[in-house]
């Protein structure tokens, strides 16, 4: 009786009364539901970042510095060899695991279902997002000798059925278990007048926290304890939705731990100054990247001495850790960003309301921000032809049909390996 009184105070605090006349119209069984749900809610937390929403973005003066890379492409014979003897070692002796963050919701893809789910129309037969990660992953086992562990991001929205789908692949031949699936985090939706949202299942509307939400279900998934009890000492973290994505780059873990690093990553140069891209930078002394939004104009079109943009390493979710950065990472609050987005919610009646405009916000964290924790970062500048090929939209740029043509032409080169 005493946490039902919490309850109701607390809702009554931070002006959420109509949960109340909701909690009073339900059954026992979603009563119980909602009110399980309504505990684990941090409404401190939730009021503060609704009333972020309201304010200015401010604009503080932040010193914004170009950030060193090494371009693969310029690496001589030796170096290479040094980096790749370096990253395979580490992989062959059992120290290197990989992370897919396939919790998002691909709403610009409009594929019903998880986005790993997504079938890419290559070589006729077709295939899924997960399949072309797991040949990825299957080919590097082979070279190395061993069978990294694969760690799988879903959401709560999608877990089963990414489970699921999986189990009825086999795993697309991959070791069963080494293929480990953990939930993301989720936060309420709030309306645009701050309210919580009521959805079909009749429970509060919640929505995954954003890829940035990784680190912290890492840790509280126990995910990172089991990577620890395997002795694992690098993590690559990558999304779900790159169809040329190289999972196990030795030289990139070679260059990371010559370079004494805690977190690097690979990039592709921008296409353009103007591409709306978030590039990497140093802000106040910090490895950060920065949304096209926030580079002024001048800086995203400034060269170097040998004519190459000085901000043009785009970040493409190709990241990599050691085990005591991600450890770091997931103890600090990440800050939320919002997006004013439709969802659809039950009013006071029940009633289903399919809203026309963008009604709520949803809360995210990006899995960028991490960076601002360490000093300095390695960054290896990949090749788009070679590194990228992203699924994002239905049609257009970063669809399904640039995706095709670049995996097809990318393995017409490398036939030999297919
Ligand atoms: P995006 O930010 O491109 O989002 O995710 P999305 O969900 O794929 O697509 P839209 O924006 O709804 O159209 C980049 C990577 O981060 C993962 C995605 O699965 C993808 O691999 N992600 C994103 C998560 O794992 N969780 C999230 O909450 C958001």
């Amino acid at each position: 009786m005493d946490k039902w009184q919490d309850t109701i105070d607390l809702l009554k605090q931070y002006h959420q009364e109509h949960i109340i006349d909701w909690l009073e119209q339900v059954d026992e069984q979603k009563r119980k539901e909602l009110m399980n749900q309504l505990n684990e809610i941090d409404f401190h937390e939730m009021t503060e970042l609704y009333e972020n929403t309201k304010k200015e973005i401010e604009f503080k003066e932040n010193i914004i510095e170009s950030i060193p890379y090494i371009d693969k492409e310029k690496l001589t014979f030796e170096q290479k060899q040094h980096y790749e003897e370096l990253g395979e070692t580490a992989i062959r002796s059992g120290h290197y695991a990989v992370v897919t963050m396939a919790g998002g919701q691909g709403t610009r893809l409009e594929h019903l279902g998880p986005k790993g789910t997504f079938k890419l129309d290559v070589y006729g037969k077709g295939k899924y997002l997960f399949e072309i990660l797991a040949e990825n992953l299957k080919q590097a086992n082979e070279s190395y000798q061993t069978t990294i562990p694969w760690y799988i991001m879903t959401s709560q929205e999608n877990h089963e059925q990414t489970q699921k789908f999986l189990a009825k692949h086999n795993y697309f031949g991959y070791p069963k278990e080494e293929v480990i699936l953990f939930k993301q985090g989720e936060l309420p939706l709030i309306s645009t007048e701050g309210k919580l949202l009521i959805g079909k299942d009749q429970t509060i509307k919640l929505a995954s926290n954003g890829n940035g939400g990784v680190y912290s279900s890492l840790r509280i998934s126990g995910a990172l304890a089991n990577m620890k009890e395997k002795g694992i000492k690098w993590i690559f973290i990558g999304g779900v939705d790159n169809a040329l994505l190289k999972m196990a780059d030795t030289i990139l873990l070679g260059m990371a731990i010559e370079a004494k690093v805690q977190i690097a990553a690979k990039t592709v140069v921008k296409a353009n100054p103007h591409e709306r891209v978030g590039v990497f930078c140093k802000m106040n002394g910090h490895p950060k990247v920065i949304e096209y939004t926030e580079l002024p104009e001048k800086m995203a079109e400034e060269v170097d001495e040998n004519g190459e943009l000085r901000y043009g390493e785009s970040h493409i979710m190709c990241n990599l850790y050691s085990i005591e950065a991600i450890e770091k990472i997931s103890k600090e609050p990440l800050i939320y960003h919002s997006a004013l987005k439709k969802n659809s919610y039950l009013d006071s009646k029940g009633k289903e309301v399919i809203p026309t405009e963008p009604n709520s916000y949803k809360f995210e964290a990006f899995i960028f921000d991490g960076f601002e924790f360490f000093d300095d970062i390695a960054l290896l500048r990949g090749k788009r032809e070679v590194d990228f090929a992203p699924v994002k939209n239905k049609e257009g740029v970063d669809s399904p049909k640039t995706a095709k043509e670049l995996y097809e032409k990318f393995w017409e080169k490398n036939s030999k390996n297919q």
